[in-house]
């Protein structure tokens, strides 16, 4: 596959921020799109550029940590993270825009890069308990029938990654708060208070929109809505 790639470059957080536009060939549908990303890197560094900084860890889809806008969408165009997202999902010739994280709440450390200590912030206001669980029960012991057990670890799931955040135009964080605190006992009132000073009324959140030019600027806070 041959393809353009539009992607943010920033140095660091406090520097203007600008898509720039890369031509790669040679790419597999069966890669992902992390390894694609890490062969425009080597590409990068073999002409003595800066490679592309972004973020990951399990390439797993368990982590959370590689959260890019591909193309507008948070993680991209398919249900899953952007590490289990593979190039079959586009076409030869494709452009591809890729961004951080357009949030407010997750400034931009660098490129790709987002500092998304926010959440661990409102974890952190949780605190933590300590329980003795004992040995792990006899499967069919479990008090709880399975299809309830099954919807439970629907909301158990959340991973982190902040694409709630990302794609919601308030930059609202109420996904993941939802899933932390019927899942968990780690989120306590006092995380709950926390949250709610990173509610619509009080967050900005950049444009959801994908700059288009090279030299588009770094997006401007929006206002919220009840201001
Ligand atoms: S609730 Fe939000 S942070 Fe958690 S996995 Fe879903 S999108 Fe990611
Ligand atoms: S790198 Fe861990 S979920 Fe994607």
């Amino acid at each position: 596959m041959r393809l353009t790639l539009k992607i943010w470059r920033q140095e660091n957080a406090s520097a203007q921020g600008a898509l720039q536009t890369y031509d790669l060939d040679g790419i597999s549908a069966d890669m992902s799109f992390l390894e694609m990303l890490d062969v425009l890197n080597e590409k990068l560094q073999g002409e003595g550029q800066e490679p592309v900084a972004f973020d990951h860890d399990c390439r797993e889809g368990i982590c959370g940590t590689c959260s890019l806008m591909i193309n507008g969408e948070a993680h991209g165009p398919e249900v899953t993270t952007t590490c289990q997202l593979h190039m079959r999902s586009f076409n030869d010739g494709d452009t591809i825009t890729i961004e951080p994280w357009r949030a407010d709440a997750f400034p931009v450390v660098r490129d790709l890069i987002v500092d998304r200590s926010a959440f661990d912030r409102i974890i952190q206001s949780g605190g933590f308990i300590s329980a003795n669980t004992g040995s792990a029960p006899e499967a069919n012991s479990v008090p709880a029938p399975r299809d309830k057990a099954m919807r439970a670890f629907n909301v158990a799931t959340c991973i982190g990654c902040g694409a709630c955040v990302a794609a919601c135009p308030n930059g609202s964080a109420s996904l993941f708060m939802g899933a932390t605190s019927a899942s968990s006992p780690r989120v306590s009132p006092s995380a709950t208070r926390a949250w709610s000073t990173w509610s619509p009324s009080t967050t900005t959140r950049a444009s959801v929109a994908a700059p288009t030019s090279a030299s588009a600027p770094a997006p401007a806070p929006r206002r919220s809505r009840s201001t």
